[in-house]
């Protein structure tokens, strides 16, 4: 029977001491998962207690994500665990908000090693972890659909998209699925860190009219690593109000009533 519920699964998040990635280790424990919940503080973050309703749990482990030392010690430690993984989430990203006359060769490559290297050196070092009917999740952001003023941050996930399509059609042969989804304004520590005009303007492109929160981002990807969406790989999903699809055209729609 198709399922959105992952009991006996395991799934590495990434970046879950906060934000998104927290949601989403939340939400896939609920799902019955085994969530092995990474991020760069050595202790687990407060914010990841479970529910106590909770069908599955949660396991913590210090990773930097740019760093390829960490992520072969998650896979030998994964491994003498005996356990295979299911799913991996590349949730991990910083933002960086030069503008384009602005921005350093060192910003961009900062940000490159995160959103980028981060999530190719964790597919790297799980999938010989993972056996067929197993999902990747990359996030991406509307930011890689658009073009967005933070040229680095920009860039990066546009890069990221065309890691995750090389994944699906490379992985894909052996079983493992690798989607994306971006994420439009959500209410995060990230976002709370923007100007308050960022999020006005922000709005103004958004049809739903609001912002969207963490939980609804955990619940695409609750279902993109779900046997719900077994025959869906190098899908991109925008998860955003609707920001992204209309290109541009809102304002003029705005204009015109
Ligand atoms: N919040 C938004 O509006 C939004 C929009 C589009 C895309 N995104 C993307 O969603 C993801 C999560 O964003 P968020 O808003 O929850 O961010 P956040 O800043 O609130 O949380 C990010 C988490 O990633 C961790 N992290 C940062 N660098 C790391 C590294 N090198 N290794 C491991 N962990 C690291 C941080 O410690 C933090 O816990 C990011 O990839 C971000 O680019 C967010």
């Amino acid at each position: 029977m198709l399922s959105l519920q992952l009991e006996g699964r395991t799934v590495v998040v990434t970046g879950a001491g906060q934000g998104q990635g927290a949601a989403e280790t939340r939400l896939l424990a609920e799902a019955g998962a085994l969530v092995i919940a990474t991020d760069l503080a050595a202790e687990m973050p407060a914010d990841l207690a479970l529910p106590p309703a909770s069908a599955g749990a949660l396991l913590y482990r210090q990773l930097d994500v740019s760093n390829a030392s960490h992520w072969a010690g998650l896979a030998d430690w994964i491994r003498s665990e005996g356990r295979q993984v299911d799913g991996l989430v590349n949730n991990a990203g910083i933002t960086q908000r030069s503008r384009l006359l602005d921005v350093l060769v060192a910003d961009l490559q900062r940000v490159y090693e995160v959103n980028v290297a981060g999530a190719l050196l964790g597919i790297q070092a799980l999938t010989p972890l993972m056996a067929s009917g197993s999902a990747i999740v990359n996030v991406g952001s509307v930011a890689g659909l658009t073009a967005h003023y933070p040229v680095a941050y920009t860039a990066s996930k546009w890069a990221l998209r065309g890691l995750s399509q090389v994944a699906a059609m490379e992985l894909g042969p052996r079983g493992i699925r690798v989607n994306t989804v971006h994420p439009g304004f959500i209410e995060t520590p990230m976002t709370a860190s923007a100007k308050p005009e960022f999020k006005h303007a922000t709005l103004a492109e958004t049809p739903l009219g609001r912002t969207g929160s963490v939980e609804e981002v955990a619940g695409v990807v609750l279902f993109l690593l779900s046997p719900l969406s077994s025959y869906v790989t190098g899908a991109e999903i925008p998860v955003d109000g609707g920001q992204s699809g209309h290109g541009g055209a809102k304002s003029v729609s705005d204009a015109m009533r």
